[in-house]
């Protein structure tokens, strides 16, 4: 058994005070160093506090986040987190190697270090060409590209994801799937990704985290046994991957959420 990577032990966040919104309640969930977890949530229910309180970019009103075994408080060094809005978390003014290497020049690495770690990230996203170019001159799912090469060049203990592949097209978000299960086996990577979407969250995983509507806690924890190699048509065809979803579906009462 590996090691316990991520450990969240009775974490609440309720925002502004007593008498604020209770955005999550009692959550309770470990990841295992190497593992790939997703969070499937209905839209609202508090994902992204969730993940903020894990990052230490808040401070949860109740239990405890802790990274190999240390508590969080603040933001840890060996952590990294890859938004939704690319748009907004690459810098316009820094060249694509320049946002790759921003936050390891903040790690103390040396310039013959930082370049070496942005050309294999860049090489290993196919961006090796587009290293002297802004983000704004790329494309949505190149400049997410940039923010995985970002977060992969700190060889984060964790790597957080918050709906990371929602603003692009159908098919740069399974070419960007792919990319991420690459990654997770070329670094090692453990990862804890959020998304509102259960197909995704079977295809990725390894274990899928159910979340409850608003204030979150965590209605099942369920083993994804669909073996390391996965396919975007066969994976998402076989039979296991089908119940798995009417499974995720029936847990978030998707019907229900419909209509309401
Ligand atoms: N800074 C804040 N102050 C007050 N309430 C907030 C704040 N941020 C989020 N909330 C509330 O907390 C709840 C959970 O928000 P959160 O952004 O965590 O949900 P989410 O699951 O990530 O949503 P989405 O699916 O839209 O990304 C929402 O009701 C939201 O209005
Ligand atoms: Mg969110």
């Amino acid at each position: 058994m590996s090691e316990t990577m991520l450990s969240v032990a009775g974490l609440g966040h309720r925002y502004g005070g007593a008498n604020g919104h209770l955005a999550i309640a009692d959550l309770s969930f470990d990841v295992r160093a190497g593992e790939l977890a997703c969070i499937v949530g209905p839209s609202g229910c508090g994902k992204s506090t969730l993940l903020r309180a894990i990052s230490g970019l808040i401070t949860a009103s109740d239990g405890e986040v802790r990274l190999r075994g240390e508590l969080v408080r603040g933001v840890p060094s060996d952590l990294a987190v890859v938004f939704q809005d690319y748009s907004r978390s690459l810098f316009p003014w820094l060249s694509v190697r320049s946002n790759v290497e921003f936050p390891l020049r903040s790690r103390g690495l040396g310039k013959a270090e930082r370049r070496e770690r942005s050309d294999e990230v860049l090489e290993w996203v196919g961006l090796g060409d587009a290293a002297a170019k802004y983000p704004w001159q790329l494309s949505g799912g190149m400049q997410q590209r940039v923010s995985i090469a970002r977060a992969l060049a700190c060889r984060p203990a964790l790597l957080l994801m918050d709906e990371p592949f929602a603003s692009v097209d159908a098919q740069t978000r399974f070419e960007l799937e792919d990319l991420l299960l690459g990654a997770r086996k070329q670094f090692g990577s453990t990862v804890l990704l959020v998304t509102h979407d259960i197909d995704e969250s079977i295809y990725l995983a390894d274990r899928v985290f159910v979340l409850s509507r608003s204030p979150a806690s965590i209605v099942r924890d369920l083993p994804v046994d669909l073996g390391a190699e996965r396919d975007q048509i066969a994976t998402r065809q076989s039979a296991d991957f089908v119940q798995l979803r009417s499974e995720v579906a029936q847990l978030l009462d998707v019907r229900t959420a419909a209509r309401t």
